[in-house]
């Protein structure tokens, strides 16, 4: 099950909201072998200045994670354990389409206790760290122009981004952004699996998975998003493009309350999903309208009586570009 890249996934409901719900949910979903993968990549990585390119940063919670969970630190140490005199850290670049994100993104990591200059740029220096972030707005393809021939990244990252793109469109165009070598993490990417409980009814529960996932292979007229297959079409596209994949693994939400609450605002993630899917699939042929209604009526309910769990199937990837794309 995935979430859309648009600023308002239905009437009344906020993408802001709905990113910052999300933060709690992938921060168990992702997966820790590979997040330990990734940190020994850092950790072997012999650049001076390192710099990384986040895709689709939305809200900034990716940033504010790689913080928290000290991502940077490794790097931060042996730069300073060079002794080098000027000033060493990791460049960050955060693009998204979505102003408002962006802004949000901005506002929120200004409040961190080490941001220290709030011009263009944002800068957080800290006794073990210094990160300089500038923000972007700007789609994957645009920017990817606008740096055809300029510097390249360390490391470029995606979290619940690539199942919203074209991914044989996308992915040599992010590749294209990093330095030979250079590192990818591409993480929360939808694999095929949806899973609401309890069951309503089997083969309606079934019917309406299959004509969601559908939906969200098409996502305009004009093009196939990797929509419901994103987490397995990476292994192929990846290998096409002959980059090394590190390491791989499962990265599910599973959102479930214990004792009838759901933790910090998991409820209104859980909302809002349902009302994507009322929303993707309102009107739909194949569904009886009153049915389709209901049982969407039945799904807020459960919500609110802290009976509904779900388990969307989700898998992360971290790798190397080979050579220069
Ligand atoms: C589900 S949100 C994930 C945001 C953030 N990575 C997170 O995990 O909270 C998807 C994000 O992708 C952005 N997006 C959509 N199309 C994009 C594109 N072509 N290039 C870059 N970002 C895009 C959306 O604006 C949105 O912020």
């Amino acid at each position: 099950m995935r979430d859309l890249g648009t600023t308002e996934p239905a009437p009344g409901f906020s993408q802001i909201r709905y990113l910052l719900a999300k933060r709690t949910v992938d921060d168990r979903a992702l997966n820790n072998h590979v997040w330990n993968s990734l940190r020994t990549a850092l950790t072997d990585s012999r650049a001076s200045r390192f710099r990384v390119l986040e895709i689709g940063a939305g809200i900034g919670t990716m940033i504010e994670r790689m913080l928290d969970w000290g991502l940077f630190e490794d790097i931060f140490e042996r730069t300073q354990s060079l002794g080098a005199q000027r000033e060493v850290g990791v460049d960050l670049t955060a693009i998204d389409p979505d102003a408002a994100c962006l802004a949000e993104a901005r506002r929120r990591l200004a409040h961190c206790p080490w941001a220290c200059a709030t011009d263009g740029r944002l800068e957080l220096r800290g006794p073990h760290a210094l990160l300089n972030i500038e923000f972007n707005q700007a789609g994957y393809e645009e920017f990817a122009c606008r740096w055809a021939n300029g510097a390249r990244w360390n490391l470029v990252m995606a979290n619940a981004v690539l199942d919203l793109v074209d991914l044989q469109h996308a992915l040599p165009v992010i590749l294209s952004l990093l330095e030979p070598d250079g590192l990818f993490y591409f993480t929360i990417n939808f694999d095929g699996d949806t899973v609401l409980l309890p069951v309503i009814d089997e083969e309606f529960d079934g019917l309406i998975y299959e004509l969601y996932h559908a939906t969200m292979d098409r996502r305009s007229n004009k093009w196939m998003a990797a929509g419901s297959r994103a987490g397995r079409l990476l292994f192929s596209c990846l290998r096409t493009l002959r980059a090394e994949i590190v390491d791989v693994g499962p990265s599910d939400w599973v959102v479930f309350s214990s004792g009838g609450r759901y933790p910090h605002d998991e409820a209104y993630f859980l909302h809002c999903l349902v009302t994507i899917i009322a929303r993707a699939l309102t009107g739909h042929t194949r569904l009886d309208p009153d049915r389709f209604s209901d049982w969407i009526a039945l799904r807020h309910d459960q919500i609110d009586r802290g009976e509904l769990t779900l388990v969307s199937h989700q898998l992360d990837f971290v790798g190397r570009a080979s050579g220069r794309m």
